[in-house]
């Protein structure tokens, strides 16, 4: 079903939180959780676009401004769990990326910044909110690229490795400890957003394609989901290229 069709009769109690969703595919997944009828509340740097997100939704959308490698960060997102009230799904879709082929420090840095230290702070601090509250649904978006390290943007596909590790580690955990907690790993291919330009890109999938996957994928509690479903072979020979193979390509 289109997004722009007319919503369903879905309950109007479940609330999402996505975090990073001024633009891409977050946006197109809270445009997708608001127009079935949920609470949503979007987070990101851009107050602008977060606003204009929110108008399209003024009963449904809340905004919380905060830029996650600051030092105060936890504490934005402590003021958005509390003026939501609860929060059945949290998503971390805050995420840089850009091409380094001179291996600039900065931008492998600022990289790490955002997709391994601020990934880290959030999902630490929802995995503990939905312990406290007794369940919920804990997603983020690593990617494709953390089947494999490139020489493109050592640090980012490190970073999605890193995100994708670290996802199974806290499944394990919340399985361990009997939490009713998912924990779904979302790896996109290409979508189409600012993100992903440049030559070389394939089997790009429009980002309200993209969004609808998404959120079947966490409907089904997914434990992991390639976005658009056939990235998974490709992810699969990535696995699978030995290095003689690989660092040719
Ligand atoms: N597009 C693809 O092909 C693709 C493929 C694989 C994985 N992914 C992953 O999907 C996620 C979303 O990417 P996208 O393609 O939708 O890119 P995008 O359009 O550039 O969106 C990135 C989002 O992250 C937010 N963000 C960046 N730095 C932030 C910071 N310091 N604090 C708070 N929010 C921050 C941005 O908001 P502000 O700038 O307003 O802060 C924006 O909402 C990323 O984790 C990305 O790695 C994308």
């Amino acid at each position: 079903m289109s997004i722009t069709n007319p919503p369903y009769n879905w309950p109007m109690n479940k609330t999402i939180l996505i975090i990073g969703a001024s633009s891409g595919i977050g946006e197109a997944l809270a445009r997708a959780y608001a127009h079935h009828g949920w609470q949503v509340g979007i987070a990101a740097r851009s107050a602008d676009k977060l606003a204009a997100i929110a108008a399209a939704f003024p009963d449904q959308i809340k905004t919380f401004v905060l830029d996650v490698t600051a030092n105060d960060a936890l504490d934005h997102l402590q003021h958005a769990f509390n003026t939501l009230g609860k929060v059945d799904i949290f998503v971390y879709s805050s995420g840089t990326g850009m091409a380094n082929s001179p291996l600039d420090e900065k931008i492998e840095l600022d990289t790490v910044a955002v997709n391994v230290t601020a990934f880290t702070r959030f999902v630490v601090a929802a995995y503990h909110y939905f312990e406290q509250k007794g369940g919920g649904q804990l997603v983020a978006f690593s990617s494709v690229a953390s089947r494999r390290g490139d020489r493109g943007s050592p640090a980012y596909n490190a970073s999605k490795a890193f995100e994708s590790n670290y996802l199974e580690g806290l499944r394990k955990k919340a399985f361990r400890r009997k939490l009713n907690l998912t924990i779904t790993d979302i790896r996109p291919g290409f979508v189409d957003t600012a993100m992903a330009q440049g030559p070389g890109l394939f089997w790009v999938a429009p980002v309200e394609k993209a969004a609808l996957q998404i959120k079947k994928a966490i409907e089904n509690k997914r434990a992991v989901a390639y976005i658009t479903k056939r990235w998974f072979y490709v992810a699969k020979i990535l696995e699978w290229l030995p290095p003689s193979l690989w660092h040719r390509l």
